[in-house]
């Protein structure tokens, strides 16, 4: 139970048919207790740019921005496999600036393994980062950074034809080289008969039970992201309420002068505070 998670583990896991727990992390406190909680994968995802920069859509993150969080979520975690996505930015130029970003990710951040969206199209870079020795993991069906607007978010692989694109490319994955493959927002069907088809492990996010594994967006679980609730996710917990009713509370207080009292407050020893009233006070 204690060892690190590694490629290997997942691929045993899928073999076994024990289910694989992942879920994405910003930054160090939610890691260390993520990683407590024995879940399987930590990834620092994308959606770092919308859940918490506050950014529109997963594109304008930073190269800079997604190691800052992944060197972060780096320091908590001492089980799980880390795992970290390529932001937009980091891949679209040519493949060796490709790996030369996806190698800072392993340097500077930390990771297991490195995320990419999309399947032939993005082959060239695949390869090269397969090439070069750093473990690559897909992501196929839904890529939020080929959204351009907010309606475009919706599920894929609806018709045969998409469907079988998607298998396609996910085979393509898995002969490139990839150790696992992230199926976002496809019909379950069609993530089962990948989970079927594909011997490394699949994991899924609006994708069914059928998948090998489970990844979630953190905010989505526990309440965190603001009014918006994916079909996809169950919320656990409603923090958003929480943190909001604990900040009124301490608002309150401090307004009413309840806070802080002598418990939260720290004193001088009579003579040393008598000496310097004495000075101070005409
Ligand atoms: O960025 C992200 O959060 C993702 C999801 C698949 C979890 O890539």
């Amino acid at each position: 139970m204690n060892d690190p998670v590694t490629a290997e583990t997942l691929h045993r896991m899928k073999r076994e048919s024990r289910k694989i727990v992942a879920i994405t992390a910003y930054d160090y406190p939610t890691a260390l207790l993520q990683d407590r909680a024995g879940v399987d994968i930590i990834l620092v995802g994308d959606s770092l740019s919308m859940v918490v920069l506050g950014l529109e859509g997963t594109r304008p993150v930073s190269i800079e921005a997604m190691l800052h969080h992944t060197a972060a979520v780096r320091r908590g975690v001492t089980r799980a496999m880390l795992w970290g996505d390529l932001p937009y930015a980091a891949y679209q130029e040519n493949p060796d600036v490709a790996v030369a970003n996806a190698r800072r990710f392993f340097e500077e951040g930390g990771v297991n393994a490195i995320k990419l969206e999309g399947g032939r199209a993005m082959a060239s870079v695949v390869e090269a980062v397969v090439a070069a020795g750093m473990p690559l993991v897909g992501h196929v069906g839904l890529l939020p950074q080929s959204v351009e607007r907010a309606d475009q978010f919706r599920v894929q692989g609806r018709s045969a034809a998409a469907a079988e694109a998607i298998i396609e490319d996910a085979k393509f994955l898995e002969a490139a080289g990839a150790v696992a493959l992230v199926l976002e927002c496809i019909p379950q069907q069609l993530a089962g008969l990948i989970s079927s088809l594909v011997a490394i492990p699949t994991i899924g996010i609006g994708a069914g039970l059928a998948c090998d594994g489970q990844v979630q967006v953190i905010h989505d679980l526990v309440g965190l992201a603001g009014g918006f609730a994916p079909k996809h996710a169950k919320r656990y917990l409603d923090l958003a309420a929480q943190l909001q009713s604990a900040v009124e509370a301490y608002r309150d207080d401090v307004v009413a002068e309840r806070f802080p009292t002598t418990e939260q407050s720290f004193t001088m020893k009579g003579p040393e505070w008598d000496a310097v009233r004495r000075k101070y006070s005409s």
